[in-house]
């Protein structure tokens, strides 16, 4: 593979590992320091560790293109626009090396479903216009539907119009000698499809107005269509899903979707530090709306997510903001301060976990199930990609404390302003009571985003949150431990630590 080629398909962050473009020596420079940071049992040479999938990775977009064609001309702009811009592609990055990695588990102990090792489609595949009244089902390629193609291209004969919805195209050839199982890189794709789905969405929840470098989706089209291209990316996501033919990996992959929003409510509303008043009202773009009262017709479950008393006892604004001693008044109770700051983290790494490391984790799950492993791979895989998730997220929130847009790709110094509490200031509300007050109000008053800032300083957030990351990190490394010895193994080492270590 052309290492050009495969430099534009890295995660730019891999770049702070000393991956220079166009220098070998310094790319050899990054190899050796990548080399003393992995694991000292790793034996195996690394060479170029990311040339193991490049193959897969320099396709990636093409491929997804093949998934997301519809008849309509904006619709295809909107939709395939974040795949334009050079992301960091990290989860498809993960899905491909670690099922490379797994490839080293001996055929023998990989039999716990039967494998499709080739890919090959019996369904007739049609450019253009599909036939009306075609039939045809067939075979177990990930191209193949389970449904007539007349029932999904829903083709009304007598419309001359150009239908919204065509056939996927026929993906490339698999690379037979690579190994990766057709399965594990349509996996990768659709993993890409729900980030990149969840980042329309993200960017008009948060009023961004750049990503990937770019004007954001929301920007460059409206909020109605970047939602409406998020939508049908999920849809298409979802076809792609059911045509993995496996009810284990439709279950992990559709259940990430659904933690993808519950992640993202638990961080609009954050509950841990909210009246029970506040509890009941929402925030409708700076005017607060109460939350319509339920008519009890359909019964709604509680959130799974449990956390100490501390927590459940919601914290008055008012009460915890004249205490400046090591404890909070909440409803006339005391709660003891350190109690408060351990539910805000239990909160805050819970909806880490479904907002970022759920996707990871269970995509790294599913990877393993498609490659045929025992339960115990299977689980060790699952936490690897927990672990990796968990510490990419808590980078992320450290860096946008420290970078610049410009460095970023997006917006920077955001979260505080958003009134995201995130590790950095409860590290310092931790140290400093008063702050429960600048929290629980999302720092809307004048000045707070700038008290916050020196706090998080003064009381060191930012190496406190390091340290937590790297926890995460050094779990993800012991997970990875667990398989067998190879370069692709070697590549998640250094992937591994380079997600601590990246800016952007
Ligand atoms: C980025 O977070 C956003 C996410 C990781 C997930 C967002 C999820 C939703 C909007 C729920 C809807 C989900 C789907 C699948 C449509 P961030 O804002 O911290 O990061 P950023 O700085 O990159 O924006
Ligand atoms: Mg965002």
């Amino acid at each position: 593979m052309s290492s050009r080629l495969l430099r534009r398909s890295l995660p730019s962050y891999l770049a702070r590992a000393s991956y220079s473009t166009n220098s070998n020596s310094s790319f050899k420079t990054a190899v050796e320091t990548a080399e003393k940071l992995v694991s000292p049992t790793s034996s195996s040479k690394f060479q170029d560790p990311f040339s193991i999938v490049s193959h897969e990775m320099s396709n990636l977009a093409k491929s997804i293109a093949n998934l997301i064609g519809s008849g309509h001309p904006t619709l295809n702009r909107v939709s395939s626009y974040y795949f334009e811009a050079e992301g960091k592609n990290v989860r498809p990055l993960i899905v491909l090396i670690l099922s490379k990695a797994l490839l080293k588990i001996p055929r023998l102990e990989r039999q716990r479903i039967p494998i499709d090792e080739y890919d090959v489609t019996q369904q007739a595949h049609i450019k253009g216009t599909p036939q009306y009244g075609q039939e045809s089902i067939a075979g177990n390629s990930v191209d193949d539907s389970l449904s007539p193609l007349r029932i999904l291209h829903g083709i009304n004969p007598k419309i001359i119009l150009d239908p919204l919805s065509k056939p996927m195209d026929q993906l490339p050839e698999i690379d037979k000698l690579n190994g990766i199982l057709p399965k594990q890189r349509r996996l990768a794709e659709i993993v890409e499809m729900i980030h990149t789905a969840s980042l329309l969405h993200d960017d008009v929840i948060d009023l961004s107005d750049s990503r990937r470098g770019r004007p954001s989706g929301n920007v460059a089209f409206t909020n109605k269509m970047a939602v409406l291209a998020g939508d049908f990316l999920l849809g298409r996501a979802s076809v792609a899903i059911a045509r993995l033919r496996n009810p284990e990996v439709i279950e992990l992959l559709s259940t990430t979707i659904a933690n993808l929003v519950e992640g993202e409510f638990m961080q609009l509303k954050n509950t841990v530090m909210s009246s029970k008043e506040e509890l009941n009202m929402i925030n409708n773009d700076g005017e607060l709306k109460r939350v319509p009262e339920p008519t009890g017709k359909v019964p709604t479950k509680q959130h799974e997510y449990s956390v100490s008393p501390a927590s459940t006892t919601t914290v008055s604004s008012s009460h915890s903001s004249s205490s400046s001693s090591s404890s909070s008044s909440v409803e006339g109770d005391v709660v003891d301060h350190d109690i408060s700051v351990q539910a805000a983290f239990e909160y805050y790494l819970h909806k880490t976990y479904l907002k970022t490391a759920s996707l990871m984790s269970k995509s790294c799950r599913a990877a393993a199930v498609l490659s045929g492993a025992q339960d115990d791979i299977i689980e060790n895989c699952y936490q690897f990609g927990r672990n990796l998730g968990l510490c990419f997220q808590i980078v992320d929130d450290m860096l946008d404390y420290t970078s610049s847009d410009a460095t970023f790709g997006k917006p920077s110094q955001a979260d505080l302003k958003l009134g995201l509490a995130t590790a950095p200031i409860l590290f310092a509300w931790k140290k400093e009571p008063q702050l429960g007050e600048l929290i629980a109000r999302k720092f809307n008053q004048p000045g707070d985003v700038e008290i916050a800032r020196d706090a998080v300083q003064k009381y060191k957030g930012l190496e406190q949150t390091r340290e937590m990351a790297t926890k995460y990190c050094m779990s993800a490394l012991e997970n990875l431990r667990q398989l067998p010895e190879s370069d692709a193994r070697s590549a998640l080492e250094l992937l591994t630590n380079s997600v601590l270590t990246r800016t952007k």
